[in-house]
């Protein structure tokens, strides 16, 4: 067992997290750990100025996200490159990070 790594894998995170909310403003309550929460705290980071929490807030032409027809490869490939009034996000967000918040996009939709 290697117990180098597996003590410093949280302080490696906390590192991350510091880095992120200095520039962001996000919230250092809600660490990066499971996709869903990833994906969550990514949209509410990144996307819910436009967007809105719940997808529909709709701000300077942005779509209604609960109403979106898209499929997943194609939100992913708008995520990735931008569309419209919307920036480009594959250089601010890992594929993992996009992944996610695009799994937390196509929950929006649905009936809780
Ligand atoms: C600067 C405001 C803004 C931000 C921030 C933003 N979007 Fe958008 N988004 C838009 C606009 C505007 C459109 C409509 C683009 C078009 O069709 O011309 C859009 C469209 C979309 C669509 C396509 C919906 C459809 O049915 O056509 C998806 C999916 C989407 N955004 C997801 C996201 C995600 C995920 C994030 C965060 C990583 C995000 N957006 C951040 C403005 C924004």
């Amino acid at each position: 067992m290697d117990l180098n790594m597996t003590r410093l894998l949280p302080f490696a995170l906390l590192v991350l997290l510091i880095a992120c909310s200095s520039t962001s403003g996000s919230d250092p309550e809600h660490p990066i750990a499971a996709d869903k929460s990833t994906g969550q705290s990514v949209f509410n980071m990144n996307c819910s100025l436009c967007h809105g929490r719940d997808g529909k807030l709709g701000l300077n032409g942005a779509k209604d996200l609960t109403a979106s027809t898209l499929s997943k490869a194609e939100m992913l490939a708008i995520v990735r490159s931008g569309k419209g009034a919307m920036m480009p996000y594959k250089d601010v967000l890992t594929a993992k990070e996009i992944d996610a918040v695009v799994e937390h996009v196509r929950t929006l939709g649905k009936p809780k």
